[in-house]
């Protein structure tokens, strides 16, 4: 039987605005739509690990507010375990998310009730992480939620430094796999080891994380696909091709997809190619949780 996926990460509310074109500092556009719609890259992962099946327990918190039920709206519709989702004073953390035509999008974050995810409030579901099979953190949330989350885990721990925060060495080092943008990734690797070039090669900026004592990388590449190693070798993972309508959150659905099949006992290429298509499938809808694969969905197929 499949082990159990536990989320310890952010839960927000997105303010999705569409537009044409960003705008540049100064300017005022006129928009075309907006909507408030649930996020966070902790809740994101946790409903597209549920949506494809895994038993998925989140660990976080929102504000005593009414946001707090759009926060976790379609979080109860997948079925996540939310026992450990408490209510602290404060307002629910909010993302402003803008989406112009072409579906890339800025985001600001103001965490809210995250901020107070701290080590006591993630040793309060210290049980179900204990249990966990694959345990998932992001960077939404204090470093020290995060490596008390990593004490606690006893299963393999999915780190996506998304965003990128001060964590010691150490931490980084038992992320198996640490997933990361490029972009990402270099900012860890200067971290990691301080005075190296960083290289302008993916595969050999991947080989670098792996050389600084991280047991597995995957290297996120948005339409390009993903680069994976460990131990047992490096794989690039193609991309399907789609037609990009909203690119927000699309990390998130990959990550979530990628923890759930680690958790149904899958290798890690397995888990990659997987991964993949189920970002793919999600940068073809609008929104982050709303445009997430079930079981039920065709996945788009890559082609040579
Ligand atoms: O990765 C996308 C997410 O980042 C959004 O849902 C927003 O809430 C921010 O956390
Ligand atoms: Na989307």
């Amino acid at each position: 039987m499949a082990g159990t996926v536990v989320v310890v990460g952010s839960i927000n509310v997105d303010q999705l605005i569409t537009i044409e074109r960003h705008p540049l500092p100064g300017e005022t556009l006129i928009g075309t739509s907006m909507e408030f719609l649930p996020g966070g890259k902790g809740a994101n992962q946790a409903v597209a690990a549920a949506q494809l099946g895994a038993t998925v327990r989140m660990v976080g918190l929102v504000g005593r507010d009414p946001q707090a039920e759009v926060a976790t709206a379609i979080l109860t519709r997948a079925g996540v375990d939310l026992s450990h989702v408490h209510a602290v004073d404060g307002p629910t953390g909010l993302a402003l998310v803008t989406v112009d035509a072409g579906g890339e999008n800025t985001i600001v974050i103001i965490p809210g009730a995250n901020a107070q995810l701290g080590a006591e409030a993630v040793e309060a579901g210290a049980s179900v992480i204990a249990e966990a099979a694959v345990v998932v953190l992001q960077g939404e949330i204090p470093a020290a939620g995060i490596v008390a989350a990593m004490r606690l885990a006893t299963g393999r721990v999915v780190l996506n430094l998304a965003p990128v925060i001060e964590l010691d060495a150490a931490s980084i080092r038992r992320a198996d796999p640490l997933v990361v943008n490029e972009h990402e990734a270099a900012l860890v690797l200067a971290q990691l080891a301080p005075n190296t070039v960083i290289p302008t090669e993916d595969a050999e900026l991947v080989a670098r994380l792996l050389e600084a004592g991280i047991p597995s990388v995957v290297l996120t590449r948005g339409a390009k696909g993903a680069i994976c190693a460990d131990r047992d070798g490096t794989h690039s993972v193609a991309s399907p091709r789609v037609v990009a309508v909203d690119s927000s959150g699309a990390g998130d659905a990959f990550v979530g997809a990628l923890s759930a099949q680690l958790a149904a006992g899958s290798s890690l290429s397995e888990a990659v190619r997987r991964a993949v298509r189920v970002g793919a499938f999600a940068v073809q809808g609008r929104g982050t949780q709303t445009s997430y694969p079930s079981l039920a969905d065709e996945l788009p197929q890559v082609h040579a």
